[in-house]
């Protein structure tokens, strides 16, 4: 094996340097599955770093899938060394079925079934029973203003706790620049409703959360799907392109552990982003739902940390960290605050009181912090668990991202592979995933597949994953007999 020295200086820590050094060694394959490691003593000497660096980076490579431990005999290239997709590569492109989408999260219902389809959180992990004492507490207490008539933008106490906690995303708000929605979905419809009008185009990173399909449909938008990759997500010159060209009426993102590639964008390319859609004045919607769900460091920054133009509106919700079920998300809307207040009014008159004030309650003194670290430290352990199972029950071939943050992977097969064959066959088998196709109207991604991570790992799961690997395993082959008999 040839080796350059390990830079000190690098931004990395020498152990990450080292880490990354040989993952480059086995996606370019120098290093093949099955494959022996250099021994430690031999990588420490080669680098000139400690034994212990290279035993972390062994370690950080175990983490992510690529290599695993012999007893006794060293550390090898795992058979199925999950190596990350770039730009996710697509399958010919296919006809999109509009209620695929709709079947899948029909099957979140089926307590039978083994939820790996919709990215939700598992209730195990969430703060039911302190909910549940502030919901009792609200309707006992404050009985008069949880059924009392209201309008929007909502609670007052609310917004001032979210106006707080946008702090951390690096954001100075108001509480009075807060509309609280049902949900982050409503808060994404509504800004799409606020600065576009039917027959223009909205850019959007591809692929993406299927659901924003449906409101393009329901307000009669164009979408523009531009490339992006699992690390930073949507590509920026593309988005130029598309500015340059004036296809665009808006923009829709998700820059924060986006569904479905996981990618987080750095801060510079979030300010890069901020300023050039200020330059060209067009908007940006930023949703950031899986914004608090990182699992190192600090809260990744929102876009809207670098907005000078006032030209973001950030929506977001609390569907994923503390309960779905609430159905409170909010708007940042600023100069578009009172159309989305209007829009708001129009469709449902106001989100209910309820929730609203138990969340207050739970936001200022319920334990969110203490919860968050909790549910962070769950995900990221049960994300390494999924992947070290893929890991040994998956075809070589299986490519899969490593998200820093949210709940979801992304997994990427051979081009003749198709996930919606999948879905069906293992959908009779008891178990749910999110087939690729749903997450473009290009007709990509026909042989990818999501899977959510939000399950505490057990026996059932690990099952699961064998199972859905062995259907891989088997479309896979009857493929290839196939072609060679025709
Ligand atoms: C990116 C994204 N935005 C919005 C939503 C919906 O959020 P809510 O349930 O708060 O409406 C989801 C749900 O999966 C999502 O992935």
């Amino acid at each position: 094996m040839h080796v350059t020295p390990i830079d000190p200086a690098h931004g990395k820590s020498l152990y990450e340097q080292v880490a990354d050094r040989v993952q480059g060694l086995i996606a370019e394959g120098t290093l093949q599955p099955g494959d022996r490691l250099p021994s430690v003593r031999k990588l420490h000497e080669q680098l000139s770093v400690s034994i212990s660096t290279v035993l972390e980076a062994y370690r950080v490579l175990e983490d992510r899938g690529l290599i695993q431990a012999r007893p006794q005999s060293g550390y090898y290239v795992r058979h199925t060394a999950l190596i990350e997709p770039e730009e996710p590569e697509s399958s010919a492109p296919d006809t999109v079925d509009n209620s695929l989408a709709y079947q899948v999260m029909q099957a979140m219902r089926d307590p039978k079934v083994v939820q790996l389809g919709a990215a939700v959180p598992h209730t195990d992990l969430l703060p039911l029973a302190t909910l549940n004492r502030l919901i009792g507490h609200v309707l006992r207490y404050k009985s008069a203003e949880a059924h009392a008539d209201s309008v929007p933008p909502g609670s007052e106490a609310l917004r001032h706790e979210v106006a707080r906690r946008l702090m951390d995303a690096g954001c100075s708000v108001t509480p009075d620049q807060i509309v609280i929605t049902n949900g982050a979905f409503e808060a994404v419809y509504l800004s799409l409703r606020a600065v576009t009008r039917p027959g223009d185009t909205v850019a959007i990173e591809s692929p993406t959360y299927f659901d924003f399909f449906e409101a393009f449909e329901l307000l009669h938008l164009n979408a523009l799907e531009l490339p992006a990759n699992p690390q930073d997500g949507v590509s920026l010159t593309h988005l130029e392109q598309a500015l340059q060209a004036q296809q665009i009426t808006a923009c829709l993102l998700v820059p924060n552990f986006s569904n479905p590639l996981g990618s987080c964008m750095s801060d510079a390319k979030k300010k890069q982003l901020a300023a050039m859609l200020a330059r060209y004045e067009v908007p940006l919607i930023e949703d950031d739902v899986f914004g608090d769900l990182h699992f190192k460091g600090a809260r990744p920054k929102a876009v809207k940390a670098f907005d000078r133009q006032d030209n973001i509106l950030y929506c977001s919700s609390v569907s994923k960290t503390v309960s779905p079920g609430l159905r409170i998300g909010w708007a940042v809307a600023r100069r578009y605050q009172s159309q989305v207040e209007r829009f708001k009014w129009v469709i449902n008159q106001t989100t209910a009181m309820t929730p609203q004030l138990a969340l207050a309650a739970f936001l200022v003194n319920g334990g969110y912090d203490r919860h968050l670290r909790h549910l962070r430290r769950a995900y990221e352990t049960q994300m390494t668990r999924m992947r070290r199972a893929i890991a040994d029950y998956f075809p070589a071939e299986t490519k899969v991202t490593r998200p820093r943050g949210g709940q979801v992977l992304w997994l990427q097969m051979p081009p003749e592979f198709n996930a919606v064959d999948l879905y069906q066959a293992s959908l009779q088998r008891g178990i749910s995933i999110a087939p690729g196709a749903i997450f473009s109207k290009t007709g990509s991604y026909r042989n990818c597949f999501r899977l959510n991570c939000s399950m505490p790992w057990s026996e059932q799961l690990e099952e699961a994953i064998k199972t859905l690997g062995y259907l891989c395993k088997k479309q896979l082959a009857e493929k290839m007999l196939r072609e060679i008999e025709g």
